[in-house]
């Protein structure tokens, strides 16, 4: 039974030392110590030793025992600190690296003259709203003094979206129809709509099938054309700088008259003619007008009350002006560097 004990004790130390990893640990464990493991069968035997070997054999066997704990513990404290070293190595983090930074945005600059524009007019007593891109042709047309069949509906090449009665807006003047309607023909209205109009334009660099108004909407008891070249002014010189100039060409509107084209004076070389300007000393943001008899009526408001004025800037345009870019499609790629560019010479 001695011989039987020793040569246990070796076998398990000799097996002990070789563990290279928590698993073959663990089996051992099970070799030696489990229900059915070599000690515990040592432990049974026991009983079948003669009585005066008995406290001898239960001594080595518990020295046994003890021997297998404290190298088990060793050896799993020397395994989980390998594996420790193992991870902080993997894991490590070279401090003298230079840090990744995160790209930051910045502000649209067709987003900050909307906003521009946004604000003046809201100091001017405006109120900002909104209207659907896919229109009724009713607002979009009918109502502005564009029946179906009405020749000047061309000039507008539209996007029609199911059969004729549903189209993507192509200016952003329905919402002067929707406001006067929901107001109910009994209040005056001041209103800005800022928002995307649709066009079947060729794309190239100063058109786009997708580009942006700033509509505007003014009617109450009295206004007059001088009213609409006023406010105008007032915006211009707000938007491009206290000496611009402006100046109203004769056009034609269904939905407005008289109706205008609204100029400034050329802000590059102020009016004395420059490439901006193709020479002309002027640059055209918009049209606009006093509201049409006929508008006023079908929206419900009694044109021999009510008179007003509408005004539709091209944001897109205004914005090239401002910032001199010379491609509209640099507002459609999203490209930081440029974006950037724009915010640090506005800081500026
Ligand atoms: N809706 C017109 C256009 O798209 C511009 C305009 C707006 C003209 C308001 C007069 C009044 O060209």
């Amino acid at each position: 039974m001695k011989e039987k004990i020793e040569s246990i004790k070796t076998q398990m130390l000799e097996e002990l030392s070789n563990v290279s990893d928590i698993k073959v640990l663990n089996d051992l464990k099970v070799k030696y110590q489990g229900k059915k493991g070599l000690i515990t069968e040592a432990t049974s035997l026991i009983k079948e030793v003669p009585v005066e070997q008995k406290k001898e054999v239960g001594m080595l066997i518990n020295d046994l025992r003890n021997a297998f704990d404290e190298r088990y513990s060793e050896i799993e404290a020397e395994l989980n600190k390998k594996l420790l070293d193992e991870r902080l190595a993997k894991e490590s983090v070279d401090i003298t690296l230079p840090a990744t930074t995160l790209e930051e945005g910045a502000p649209s600059i067709l987003e900050k003259v909307i906003e521009d524009f946004e604000e003046v007019f809201m100091s001017m007593g405006y109120d900002v709203v909104d209207g659907p891109e896919i229109e009724e042709d009713k607002y979009n047309f009918e109502l502005l003094g564009l029946p179906k069949g009405h020749p000047a509906r061309d000039a507008q090449d539209t996007f029609y979206l199911k059969g004729d009665e549903l189209l993507l807006r192509s200016h952003t003047s329905p919402v002067q129809a929707r406001t006067m309607l929901a107001k109910g023909g009994n209040e005056p209205v001041r209103i800005i709509c800022p928002g995307k109009a649709y066009r079947r334009d060729e794309d190239d660099a100063t058109h786009s099938h997708q580009f942006t108004q700033i509509e505007g909407l003014l009617v109450d008891k009295d206004i007059k054309l001088s009213d609409l070249k006023g406010t105008i002014t007032t915006i211009c010189k707000h938007m491009f700088g206290e000496d611009t100039v402006t100046r109203f060409r004769p056009s034609y509107y269904q939905f407005t008259e008289p109706s205008v084209e609204m100029d400034i004076s050329c802000f590059a070389c102020k009016g004395k003619g420059c490439s901006i300007c193709k020479n002309t000393g002027w640059i055209t943001i918009g049209g606009a007008g006093v509201v049409h008899y006929d508008v006023l009526k079908g929206c419900g408001y009694d044109p021999d009350k009510w008179t007003g004025f509408a005004f539709g800037f091209g944001a897109e345009r205004c914005a090239m002006l401002k910032y001199g870019i010379s491609d509209i499609r640099t507002f459609y790629n999203v490209d930081l560097r440029e974006t950037k560019a724009f915010d640090r010479r506005e800081e500026e």
